[in-house]
Parts: structure tokens; C-alpha cells; sequence
């Protein structure tokens, strides 16, 4: 089942949004040559935390990992994909890039949105993964409308992403939001024929969240049982958007 929000939740939820975007845009101005990653994860937990919320990801259980996620961000380097786990060793090195992803629940809703960012100067052909992975969201973001279909977000982005000669992530797929971080509907980045294909209807939000490898769309998940790499070691890009369905057309809650 699809929950609907009503307006006074929308408003909640954008609260939300507002504060993930505030942390997802402080921590990636610390991001430099020479930085960890658990810097950053001590940044936004603190954030958090003087913002009354609740980090949404920090004791996630997962069955597929068999445990609770320990983290207040994801920080997914190069060729990781998803859930990469802070760590006080590897500072990041001029080149790399960075997915940052975080979420956070405030009087009850939650709020979820990442970003990939370069490490100093990064190479033309990195900047272009990011460029194709950021439009891809925001050419989705532009089909969360009343009388579309759920097939209209992922067809735009499996169909723009793949004309660009990169590959789409089929393990992970973003999803419903509201009082719990994870809902109905599932929202791939591809079409699946096999999957409904619902509505899109007011009050509906969706975290649209595009994964996308300069090589290959296989992944493997390392023995650490989270962190999701490419298996041909090629570069990953993420972003995602939190967004409602509403009478004016799409809100995306998590930017100003
Ligand atoms: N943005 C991801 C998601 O919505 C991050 C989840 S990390 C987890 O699934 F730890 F919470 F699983
Ligand atoms: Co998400």
C-alpha cells in the first residue's frame, strides 16, 4: 500500500528534508584532500543531534547484512556504490569521488537525500559520470506529476543514463518515504516489466535515488556485509531527492 500524505505531514517531512540537505551540504564542504571520512561522519552526527533529530540510518537493520547499519552517513568512495562506512583510515585523495548520503527523522517523518562530490580536481570523464547521474535525477524529478506513472520516473532515467553509455544499479533501488524510512512503492532506476506500475497521486513522496557506473551495473557487497562496490572496480555515482507528489507538480523537501 502507497500512504498519502496530507499537507501538515508534507510540512513535517519538508522539515525534515531541510535539515538532511543542511547536512549533506556542510559535511561536503569539509570534503578535501587529506580528510576521513569518519570526520565527516562526526560532523553531521553532531548536526544532527543539536537539530532534535534522529539519525534515520544509525541502527538500520538489515537482513540482507544480517545487522544495524553503525553509521550516521554513508560514504561511498570511487567504486563504491552505496552504504560505504565511514572510517578514520583511507583519507580521501585528490580525484576521488564521494557519495554522501544521509537521513534523518524529525517529529516522526523521515527525510533522506545523497550527493556525489569531486575530491579536488577530478577527471573530465568522472565530472561527466556526475553530470549524467545528477540530470538523470532531475529529468525523474520533473515526472513526479498526478496522472503519470511510477514506469515514467524509471524509463527517464534508465533511458538517459543508458544513451549516455554508462549502466544502471539493479540491486538497489530507492522507495516510499514518510513515517518510516523505507515504503511503497520500490522506485528502480530501470523498468521492470514485473513490477506495478502505479498512479503517481497527491500526497505521494518518493525518494528517487539514480545509481549509476561508469562500466559495468553488476555489484558485489564486500565482507564488511554493506558496502556495495562495482564488480569491474569502475566509479559509482549517486544522488537522491526526497519528492511529493502535489497539485502545483513536484516539491523536492530536500532542497531549499
Ligand atoms: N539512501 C539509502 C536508502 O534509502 C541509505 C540507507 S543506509 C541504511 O536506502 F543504513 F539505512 F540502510
Ligand atoms: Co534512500
Amino acid at each position: 500500500m502507497i500512504i498519502r500524505k496530507s499537507q501538515a505531514e508534507l510540512g513535517k517531512m519538508r522539515r525534515s528534508g531541510l535539515l538532511v540537505y543542511q547536512v549533506l551540504h556542510s559535511v561536503a564542504e569539509m570534503v578535501s584532500e587529506g580528510v576521513t571520512t569518519m570526520e565527516l561522519e562526526n560532523a553531521a552526527a553532531k548536526m544532527i543531534a543539536d537539530a532534535g533529530a534522529r539519525p534515520a540510518f544509525k541502527g538500520y537493520y538489515s537482513a540482507a547484512a544480517g545487522n544495524r547499519y553503525p553509521f550516521v552517513l554513508c560514504t561511498s568512495v570511487n567504486e563504491q556504490i552505496v552504504h560505504g562506512m565511514p572510517s578514520t583510515k583511507n583519507p580521501l585523495k585528490k580525484g576521488d569521488v564521494i557519495s554522501i548520503d544521509t537521513g534523518v527523522q524529525l517529529d516522526g517523518y523521515f527525510g533522506d537525500s545523497a550527493i556525489t562530490v569531486p575530491v579536488g580536481e577530478i577527471s573530465a570523464s568522472l565530472q561527466h559520470l556526475l553530470d549524467v547521474t545528477k540530470n538523470s535525477l532531475e529529468m525523474a524529478i520533473d515526472k513526479v506529476r498526478e496522472g503519470n506513472r511510477l514506469f515514467d520516473i524509471c524509463s527517464t532515467v534508465q533511458k538517459y543514463v543508458e544513451t549516455n553509455g554508462y549502466s544502471i544499479v539493479r540491486e538497489f533501488v530507492g522507495h516510499g518515504i514518510g513515517t518510516a524510512l523505507h515504503e511503497e512503492p520500490q522506485v528502480p532506476n530501470y523498468v521492470d516489466k514485473n513490477n506495478e506500475n502505479p498512479r503517481l497521486k497527491e500526497g505521494m513522496v518518493l525518494a528517487i535515488e539514480p545509481m549509476v557506473n561508469l562500466g559495468k551495473p553488476a555489484s558485489k557487497v564486500l565482507s564488511d556485509r554493506w558496502t556495495a562496490v562495482t564488480q569491474d572496480g569502475s566509479a559509482s555515482a549517486h544522488f537522491e531527492h526526497c519528492v511529493a507528489v502535489t497539485k502545483d507538480g513536484p516539491w523536492v523537501l530536500t532542497r531549499p
